[in-house]
């Protein structure tokens, strides 16, 4: 039981949280409140970036597929984290290939969720979560999966071909190569401990890896998964989705578009994922993204993606297959496929559900009145605009 002093302080605290509710006016706490669950308060704080807040806008693009990389054997990973890429503060991202009976081996990430996009190739994954409930599942090309942070997986190339698939972390700080892995661990600790923890002699660990591995390689793993030590709950939520399936979600004239979010994958909490294919000429209009950065990295073609940031700030970028940009959260942007054949672009934003805002809708949602006064322009002019969203404009 509590005591009475116990009670009149814990009361003092309410009636004086009470008091700052109510001296701050409900209409702006609840005003907070909306704002908070828009999407990162930090975004909310209205602090200027310094990497964005400059006269001009720094370069938006890096061109992951010309990194050296890190290369053990036939497998090999291209990171694009801040400190190459200045502007791309929420989401880091990675190109990773593995060779046939090649696996990025058994680690978690303290820092970041995983969120990926099989290109090519067939990879079986192994995960645990909280709890110890775990998954195994394969992918193939056009596939997703996402691991919550600090989740241990494993990722293996199945089959006879090489695997290619595109990470996206929900941290621009994070580095692929500074996951926690398995080995690592091992070298590292005791192997006197290792033997108390795992229950066999101190000796069973003699001849393993000195230090980390990070890339394995074995034999061609079997089509039918070996079954598992223990066979663990299969997860409420499955880590695997399809993002570009034969059918599109959305076709328009010039483009088609597949998306990926939270409604459809629910597990995936902090990315969503999107992919354009967008014919010669064609144009993903001026639109922004209200509660996301947009990461982006071209699978095939030629883009110009424009930006604007404010304050007579404009930036273009010409971003070729394997390029990567980087769209701060909610600056506006286009992307225009200016080669001469069919063109896909992966998009990943940094948020649970997929929103935008496109310009040809906003300006339709105004009377020529309006736009005439806002542009100084006859009425007329503005008659002559879309009346539905554009979203992909053809040549
Ligand atoms: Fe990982
Ligand atoms: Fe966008």
């Amino acid at each position: 039981m509590e005591s009475k002093p116990d009670l009149i302080s814990k009361r003092r605290t309410f009636l004086g949280s009470m008091a700052g509710f109510f001296s701050l006016g409900f209409l702006t706490w609840l005003d907070l409140w909306n704002k908070a669950k828009a999407g990162d308060v930090s975004f909310m704080n209205n602090l200027p970036d310094p990497v964005t807040s400059g006269k001009e806008l720094p370069t938006f693009k890096f061109q992951l597929e010309k990194q050296k990389g890190k290369v053990i054997g036939g497998s090999s990973v291209k990171a694009a984290t801040v400190r190459d890429f200045p502007i791309s503060k929420s989401i880091a991202g990675a190109s990773m290939r593995l060779e046939p009976g090649g696996m990025r081996e058994l680690h978690w990430h303290a820092t970041a969720a995983e969120w990926t996009y099989v290109v090519e190739g067939r990879i079986r994954t192994t995960v645990i979560e909280p709890g110890g409930t775990s998954e195994v599942n394969e992918f193939s090309a056009g596939d997703v999966w996402f691991f919550p942070r600090g989740h241990g997986h494993m990722l293996e190339c199945l089959g006879e071909q090489p695997c290619h698939f595109i990470l996206i972390f929900d941290n621009g700080y994070f580095s692929e190569f500074g996951t926690f892995s398995l080995t690592d661990w091992f070298a590292q600790t005791p192997k006197e401990l290792l033997a108390k923890n795992l229950r066999v002699p101190a000796e069973t660990f003699a001849s393993f890896p000195k230090g980390e591995v990070y890339f394995s390689k074995g034999k061609i793993p079997p089509e039918k998964a070996s079954p598992a030590l223990l066979k663990g709950k299969t997860p409420l939520m499955s880590h695997k989705a399809t993002l570009k399936g034969p059918q599109p979600h959305r076709v328009f004239p010039g483009g088609k578009e597949w998306t990926v979010d939270s409604s459809k994958f629910p597990i995936a909490k902090t990315v969503a994922g999107v992919l354009f294919e967008l014919e010669a000429g064609a144009l993903r209009e001026l639109h922004w993204h209200p509660n996301a950065d947009e990461w982006q990295y071209v699978l095939e073609g030629t883009f110009r993606v424009t930006l604007f940031g404010s304050g007579g700030r404009y930036r273009e970028e010409i971003l070729e297959k394997g390029d990567v940009a980087y769209l701060p959260q909610g600056f506006g942007h286009s992307i225009e496929n200016i080669g001469d054949k069919t063109g896909q672009i992966l998009l990943g934003l940094n948020a649970e559900e997929y929103q935008v805002i496109d310009i040809s809708s906003w300006l339709a949602s105004n009377s020529p009145e309006v736009l005439a006064t806002n542009f100084n322009q006859p009425k007329e002019i503005f008659e002559k605009f879309p009346r539905k969203d554009v979203f992909i404009a053809p040549l």
